[in-house]
């Protein structure tokens, strides 16, 4: 039975993501490349969850695993109280209609041979919503007026329209099956300045009209700002801070966090000094032991080289891993 009513839309416990790292030689050691690294949270229903972290984290992996178009290596996935994570193809048919997701590039996920009609009908046609093709036709109109695209696009084909017009397309097939949770991978990093608030001012509006839950993934903490209820800050493949916006941005704890939000202080607020990274990202082939992050923190002590910190709740709903806070 689902346990909707109390529970959390999503749950994620200690998922885990490892990609096997091609062997040069037969003799050569095998390794993989752990990607997503033990991350647990919970999305509510109705609300927005950031997700930012620099290049290479994991999020895409996170975002791809939750909608299992990834299997994970480890770790569960409830969604509405029932544990999905070793549902089969089929079984997973009925939730597809419920997750959905919006990626970086429209064009790259926008068949170019499909009208627009067509692309945002497929979802539609392909669950056998409506019986007649009228019906589906008045549903791809409709949401072409929801998502701000002139009904006369109705034939017209992807490579016709600006990055923004084919984020639109993007999300009014995601919105098509009327789904609880949207995965949102970068839906604006590569639209123009201007474009991307009124593509983020979409989302904001839809997410409210439907009590949608989004998971936004992005590097760009101004835009994850301005969307999200909630925000958790990945390092390595793991969750280094989690809490409610106004935590994240306005009391940082972190030293990963802080360093990211000095980099952007008009919406931090910070005061303080600046902190700077220093280096690359480790690899997530070979993460550091102890505290992943402590080959580039700056307030690192020699037992962070051995013990790994846990996630704690330093106040209420506001999570920690650092053995220094
Ligand atoms: N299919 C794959 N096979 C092997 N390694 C992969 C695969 N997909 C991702 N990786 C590796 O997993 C790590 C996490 O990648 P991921 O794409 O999830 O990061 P990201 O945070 O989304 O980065 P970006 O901000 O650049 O999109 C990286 O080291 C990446 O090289
Ligand atoms: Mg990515």
């Amino acid at each position: 039975m689902s346990s909707r009513a109390n529970g959390p839309l999503l749950e994620i416990r200690d998922l885990k993501t490892y990609f096997p790292v091609p062997r040069k030689s037969y003799f050569e050691k095998r390794r993989t490349v752990k990607a997503v690294n033990g991350v647990s949270l919970s999305v509510n229903a109705g609300e927005t969850l950031g997700i930012v972290g620099e290049s290479g984290c994991g999020k895409s992996t996170l975002g791809l695993t939750i909608m299992k178009l990834l299997e994970p290596t480890t770790g569960r996935i409830i969604f509405e109280g029932n544990d999905i994570t070793d549902y089969s193809h089929k079984q997973m048919r009925s939730i597809r209609r419920d997750i959905q997701i919006i990626f970086q590039d429209p064009y790259a996920s926008l068949d170019p041979r499909m009208t627009v009609g067509d692309i945002i009908a497929e979802p539609i046609r392909t669950q056998q919503v409506f019986q007649s093709e009228k019906e589906v036709l008045l549903r791809v109109l409709e949401l072409m007026d929801e998502c701000g695209l002139e009904r006369a696009y109705l034939n017209r084909y992807p490579h016709e329209f600006s990055g923004g017009q084919r984020q639109r397309i993007g999300i009014a097939r995601a919105l098509s099956l009327s789904p609880k949770l949207i995965v949102c991978d970068e839906p604006v990093s590569a639209l123009d300045v201007s474009i991307q608030s009124q593509i983020v001012n979409l989302l904001r509006r839809i997410q409210e009209r439907y009590e949608l839950s989004l998971v936004f993934i992005s590097h760009d903490l101004a835009v994850v700002h301005h969307i999200s209820d909630r925000v958790a800050v990945m390092y390595l493949g793991k969750i280094v801070e989690l809490g409610g916006k106004k935590d994240i941005y306005r009391n940082p704890l972190h030293p990963y966090t802080r360093a990211l939000l000095s980099s952007v202080p008009k919406i931090s607020g910070e005061k303080g000094e600046r902190v700077r990274l220093e280096g690359d990202m480790p690899s997530p082939i070979n993460p550091p032991a102890g505290c992943t992050f402590h080959t580039r923190c700056p307030v690192c002590v020699g037992q962070c080289s051995i013990m790994e910190p846990q996630l704690r709740e330093i106040e209420p709903g506001h999570w920690v891993s650092c053995l220094m806070v």
